[in-house]
């Protein structure tokens, strides 16, 4: 069920009234020519996330969640792709494609697996995968926490815990002791911006299931508060809210104590959310979706890590629908190659920050449709980066398909497939799509 960005899109379609044309693009195509060059040392790379691939991450807050009995999660998580194991296989896919960069995150419940007791070996294993990036040629983009925590963390309450900011800081400077030296870019938290507000905005039956599930949780594990860092209910979303804001703040510091010249950053979740007519809702959404969390950025961050998947058209009533010719992902979102210029453009007017694209990709199992819009969202990316946006980088969601929280390994974003038996790796056309622009460092 889970899947956070679907949800978004489809709960705010409801609203809708009126059909919107694509022609975005189309006017665009007006403009001035596109330089098809990308700036040099610009980061070309793929992304994943600890839980989502690695396997067997037993002491995570979602195990517990994704096992217990009456789970709103279709599956769990089991085996992934093995990555834990399997990581220099990952590493030479990432290495094959001719990308220069990849970015994974670090599993706080691995390293922290009670509270308190750290793990060296741990700590090791991460050590080496940034080793071993380094010695491809690849530069390890690292986001410390990738939503999950810990189930001691979450069985805190989790991000409403008061002591949250303090343990989530203690974990980044452990961290950052072991791993900073080697690090090309760090990332605190995974799109905190949407934390505690989706709910809003969600079938009120899909929040009443995933409380349910956090509460058979907490009686299991005999705690009042059960919160993983993935919820779609949340108990208090204000404490919860600047919890998070004062853990980033804090983390930012934590590692910037141990390597002041490590860039670190943020990466939120950034729709292109567009207006149209008189009064659209527009600016309403992007103030209660994205802006704290920006001007936090701008006052805290090196750079601003976009992510983005779709648009939304706005009028005064709502979002519009999409138009009827729109190409659509597994969940019948719109898919509109546009989408990443815009969010990027308006992270960049808010923040004034360098970015990176952190995520960007499709959920489809028709690899067709993801070939398709790779060149175009980078052709239109390109664009604003000629208009003078600074954007150092663009990160593929995903190297591999993965774990996608609720829907399990139903959805499926990979740029590789692999096999749920052997974890073989199979390569999609469009790795290569994607690999051969990253080579020529070129459209
Ligand atoms: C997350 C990923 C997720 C992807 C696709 C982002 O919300 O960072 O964990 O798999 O988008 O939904």
């Amino acid at each position: 069920m889970i899947d956070r960005r679907s949800l978004m899109a489809s709960a705010v379609a409801l609203g809708a009234s009126a059909a919107v044309s694509g022609s975005a693009l189309a006017r665009g195509a007006k403009m001035k020519p596109i330089d098809p060059r990308f700036p040099e040392g610009f980061l070309w790379g793929a992304a994943t996330a600890a839980h989502q691939i690695e396997g067997n991450n037993l002491n995570a807050d979602l195990w517990v969640i994704e096992n217990v009995p009456g789970t709103i999660f279709a599956e769990r998580s089991g085996d992934a792709a093995n990555s834990f194991e399997l990581w220099p296989v990952d590493l030479d896919l990432v290495k094959g494609m001719g990308l220069n960069s990849y970015r994974f995150s670090l599993e706080w419940a691995r390293i922290e697996p009670d509270e308190g007791h750290f793990s060296n070996a741990m700590l090791d294993h991460y050590k080496a995968m940034i080793e071993g990036c380094r010695a491809r040629g690849l530069k390890p983009v690292v986001t410390f926490n990738h939503f999950t925590t810990p189930r001691w963390f979450a069985a805190k309450g989790g991000w409403h815990n008061p002591e949250s900011p303090a343990l989530f800081a203690r974990f980044c400077d452990r961290s950052a002791r072991h791993l900073a030296a080697g690090i090309e870019l760090a990332t605190t938290l995974n799109e905190p911006n949407l934390a505690g507000v989706i709910g809003e905005i969600l079938p009120p039956q899909l929040l009443a299931g995933d409380k349910a599930t956090q509460e058979a949780a907490a009686k299991q594990l005999g705690v009042p508060l059960y919160t993983p860092g993935v919820s779609l209910y949340i108990k208090d979303p204000k404490t919860y809210r600047a919890n998070m804001m004062e853990g980033h703040r804090r983390g930012v510091a934590a590692i910037k104590a141990v390597r002041p010249d490590l860039p670190v950053g943020v990466s939120l979740a950034i729709l292109d959310d567009q207006a149209v007519g008189k009064n659209s809702m527009r600016d309403q959404i992007r103030e209660r979706y994205y802006n704290e969390w920006l001007r936090l950025a701008r006052e805290t961050c090196d750079f601003i890590g976009v992510q983005n998947y779709e648009r939304k058209v706005w009028n005064a009533k709502g979002p519009l629908p999409a138009p009827a010719d729109a190409r659509r992902n597994a969940g019948g979102i719109e898919v509109w190659p546009g989408s990443l210029a815009g969010a990027v453009r308006y992270a960049y007017e808010v923040t004034k920050l360098p970015v990176y694209v952190t995520e960007h990709g499709v959920n489809s199992d028709d690899d067709a449709l993801r070939q398709w819009l790779i060149p175009a969202a980078l052709a239109e990316l390109k664009r604003t980066m000629d208009d003078g946006v600074p954007v150092r980088g663009y990160f593929h969601w995903s190297l591999i398909d993965n774990f996608e929280w609720g829907f399990g390994y139903h959805h499926r974003f990979g740029l590789h497939s692999f096999d749920r038996e052997t974890f073989k790796r199979t390569a999609k056309p469009s790795a290569e799509m994607l690999g051969s622009i990253a080579r020529r460092n070129s459209l």
